[in-house]
């Protein structure tokens, strides 16, 4: 391998400027030139890139964000954009890519890594924690930082005040964001996807919970079916006008901020990783951490097999009994 492409693709996550520069340093390390793709797959598209070396990468580990721009790009979906996409690669004689996004980026890399034989290896990279062969995606653990430090002023607030609070975290298919800061937060009750849970089994739950508790927190994940927090504020605060209800959306505050030490380490070991998979010959994978080693999964593995543990009986069962 000569040369490596690098880009960032999706919602970005705090960690994510850390890992564009393992992939840089590594593959300098190397001896291997690195080519960062600006906007994601419509920098591959577009030939919009530039050339990165040791100092285009200093003083970014510490950065959200990503500096090299990230999109959700409609045309690498169509057979034109991805043929666009190769040829503008083989010009630049770049030979291998590493792409750093959540599932949409990986579908993408799957289908262009079998159309083109061409050698792609991901870096997890999205705040939801959504992926397969991987404990822990880049971003999952600053995202879930910067909720607790809001819920927990929210707190402060809603205890003064006796109030009932919604809390609404994102993660449009997934609770897992919900799941751990709920947990970190102390929260009465979460709302997640996975775990079907209604307004009548939170109104259960909080009769049930401790009554000398002034303040009660719920955390709603984004993409629960009930549909999203300021519903469930409203059937809550309709059946029990006693509770005094308070909602509160989060949104895009999760996807910012530095990257707590966590994300930078692992995005820094995963980033080395993706460089050295690619040299010893993986390709269509994703780099990620079980178990504290370094693993490649298959992306279709990745996207479509959510680690069962990570939202299993026992995460809901600390809840309910912590809150009790
Ligand atoms: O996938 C990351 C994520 O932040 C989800 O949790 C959320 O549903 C979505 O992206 C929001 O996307 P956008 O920033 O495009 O609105």
């Amino acid at each position: 391998i000569k040369n490596i492409g690098v880009l960032t693709s999706g919602g970005d996550s705090p960690g994510m400027n850390a890992a564009i520069r393992a992939v840089v340093r590594a593959s300098i390390y190397y001896d291997i030139e690195v080519t960062g793709f600006i906007r994601g797959y419509e920098g591959l598209i577009n030939n919009d890139f530039i050339p990165m070396d040791r100092k285009s990468v200093a003083n970014i580990i510490q950065r959200g964000g990503t500096v090299l721009k990230t999109a959700r790009s409609e045309a690498f979906r169509t057979v034109e954009g991805r043929k666009k996409a190769y040829e503008n690669l083989k010009a630049q004689n770049i030979d291998a890519l590493v792409v750093i996004g959540g599932d949409g980026t990986f579908t993408g890399a799957n289908i262009f890594s079998k159309e083109f034989d061409f050698p792609i290896v991901g870096l997890p990279g999205t705040i939801d924690n959504d992926l397969a062969g991987t404990d822990f995606t880049i971003g999952y653990d600053s995202a879930i930082n910067t909720v607790i430090d809001a819920v927990d002023r929210i707190r402060d607030t809603a205890e003064s005040h006796d109030r009932l609070f919604i809390v609404e975290v994102m993660g449009r298919d997934s609770g897992l964001i919900a799941l751990r800061s709920g947990i970190g937060v102390g929260a009465e009750a979460i709302m997640i996807p996975e775990a079907n849970m209604n307004a009548d089994d939170i109104l259960h739950k909080l009769e049930h919970s401790r009554k000398d508790k002034a303040s009660k927190i719920i955390i709603v994940a984004e993409g629960d079916d009930t549909g999203g927090a300021f519903k469930v504020g409203e059937i809550l605060q309709e059946k029990y006008p006693h509770y005094d209800t308070k909602v509160s959306v989060l949104g895009h505050i999760q996807r910012g901020g530095k990257p707590t030490c966590m994300d930078r380490v692992l995005a820094s070991r995963l980033g080395v990783a993706a460089v050295e998979g690619l040299i010893s010959g993986e390709s269509g994978v994703m780099a990620g951490q079980v178990n504290r080693e370094i693993i490649f999964t298959p992306f279709d593995h990745a996207i479509k097999h959510i680690n069962a543990e990570k939202v299993s009986a026992k995460w809901l069962k600390l809840i309910d009994i912590l809150s009790f």
